[in-house]
């Protein structure tokens, strides 16, 4: 594992320390949960193609032990993800900043337990504890984030998983920061990376990087252009 940061003691201090990070940042979610309560289901409908991500899911629960609790970070509508990993057997939780989004998920996989909660809120000692988790899968949710944000979120994961734990994250390939988009009729602000970047942020936030995938994909009749969807398998080194 590479990282930028290999100080035991500052991370130490940083978990114990509800707002690092925040403290400098202003947290600006105006208008994004209510672009995807807008949305709904159209945003299946508009991403068919779930190829990578249902490879991603596949991963969690063949590397998993049986019935892990697994988090799934901005579950959107609960399908493929938290459905997958429900069937698979394992305990799962669904977090997502979109009442509309928390409802369908709801609807959609009635096994998984769902809450209406900001990503940041699960920062360590912050708002929300929703307790420790085996796996978690954040699935182009990171990038509604802007960049100075990302290694925030990133350390909020590190945080909820076990030792040893397993993340997989996808993100689209784009050199931005908070850059506001057209999106399936209204406006929605992205983040993105370079791969190689994204490699290193993943890895500046102390996870091991096992596993890289990419796939491009071609949204239904949709306002989005053709993407290249990146897709990174994590740990979080033991102890
Ligand atoms: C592009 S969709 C992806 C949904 C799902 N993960 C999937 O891949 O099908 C992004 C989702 O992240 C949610 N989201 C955006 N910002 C969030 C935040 N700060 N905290 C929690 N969820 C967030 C949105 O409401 C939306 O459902």
């Amino acid at each position: 594992m590479s990282s930028t940061s290999g100080d035991p003691r500052q991370e130490h201090d940083q978990d114990h320390d509800p707002e690092h990070g925040y403290r400098h940042l202003r947290v600006d979610r105006t208008g994004q949960a209510e672009a995807f309560d807008r949305i709904g289901g159209r945003y299946d409908e508009a991403f068919p193609d779930k190829e990578g991500q249902i490879a991603a899911t596949e991963w969690l629960v063949a590397s998993l032990p049986a019935g892990s609790r697994v988090l799934d970070l901005g579950c959107g509508t609960g399908v493929p993800t938290a459905r997958l990993l429900s069937q698979a057997g394992l305990e799962v939780v669904g977090v997502d900043l979109s009442d509309v989004m928390v409802a369908l998920a709801r609807e959609h996989v009635p096994t998984a337990e769902f809450h209406h909660a900001d990503i940041a809120d699960l920062r360590p000692a912050g708002p929300r504890d929703l307790g420790r988790f085996q796996g978690v899968a954040a699935f182009f949710s990171l990038l509604m984030l802007p960049r100075a944000e990302i290694p925030l979120a990133l350390r909020t994961i590190r945080h909820l998983l076990a030792p040893g734990g397993l993340f997989a994250l996808s993100m689209v390939e784009a050199d931005l920061d908070d850059f506001p988009i057209p999106f399936l009729g209204g406006r929605i602000r992205v983040s993105g990376y370079r791969r190689e970047e994204l490699r290193a942020v993943v890895e500046a936030a102390h996870f091991d990087v096992v596993g890289e995938s990419s796939w491009t994909c071609v949204p239904a009749g949709a306002d989005v252009p053709p993407e290249e969807h990146l897709f990174l398998r994590c740990r979080k080194p033991d102890a």
